[in-house]
């Protein structure tokens, strides 16, 4: 009865979340304070905007309007860098093998990411041909936790909710997943995505198998 899955981008197709992070850490280190790994969990899955407001009130700094978007805009050029040097080999392991595994099994894969980056790193790591739909921050008005880039993902496979599995690895797009009533495979630690049907630490960890039993 699953005929799409829904995959988040950074932290479950690609290694990018650290890249993210290191970005982050930079803009942090520049305002003056510091910005730790824990930190970095409550930026997972949500937009650039909002993880700019969390990560002042962090940093217990104000700054206006135009500041903020001075900021995100260099945090973005930062991360743009890593971006572009990534290679093939930073495609978590098991990932590819799994996307096979569906195409074999004929069902669709759908992107559903926050990121306004997301096809430019589809198209640096050659993988946007695996994608049957792709929804990302250029196409949603809600973030995550709110469920609409899944809702879109499945609307445009043709497809109810519970006709789809998302993989998430932030507790936001967990969380996501359950509001728009899909099962959720999570990637990362338990403690940290419990909402999730099941946890899995990687796709090496996760088959065809798995899936139908879920
Ligand atoms: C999500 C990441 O996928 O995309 C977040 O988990 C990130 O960390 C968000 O902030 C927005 O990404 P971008 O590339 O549009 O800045
Ligand atoms: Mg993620």
């Amino acid at each position: 009865d699953i005929k799409g899955c829904i995959f988040d981008l950074d932290g479950v197709v690609v290694d990018t979340a650290k890249y993210h992070y290191l970005a982050w850490k930079k803009l942090g280190a520049e305002l003056g304070f510091d910005f730790t790994e824990q930190d970095n969990e409550r930026l997972k899955g949500v937009s650039r905007m909002r993880s700019l407001d969390i990560l002042l009130e962090i940093g217990g700094l104000t700054i206006s309007q135009e500041e903020k978007e001075a900021a995100a805009t260099k945090k973005n050029e930062w991360y743009l860098e890593f971006i572009h040097q990534m290679q093939p080999d930073e495609i978590l392991p098991g990932v590819l093998d799994f996307f096979n595994q569906l195409k074999e099994n004929n069902i669709k894969i759908a992107l559903g990411s926050a990121s306004k980056n997301a096809v430019l790193i589809l198209d640096i790591l050659k993988i946007k041909d695996y994608f049957d739909v792709i929804v990302d921050g250029n196409s949603v008005s809600k973030a995550k936790p709110d469920p609409e880039v899944f809702t879109q993902g499945a609307e445009k496979m043709g497809l109810t909710a519970a006709e789809c599995v998302v993989f998430e690895d932030a507790e936001a797009g967990v969380e996501a997943a359950k509001n728009g009533g899909m099962r959720c495979v999570g990637i990362g630690e338990q403690e940290v995505l419990s909402q999730a049907d099941v946890v899995v630490s990687g796709f090496t960890e996760f088959n065809i198998e798995n899936l139908k039993a879920l």
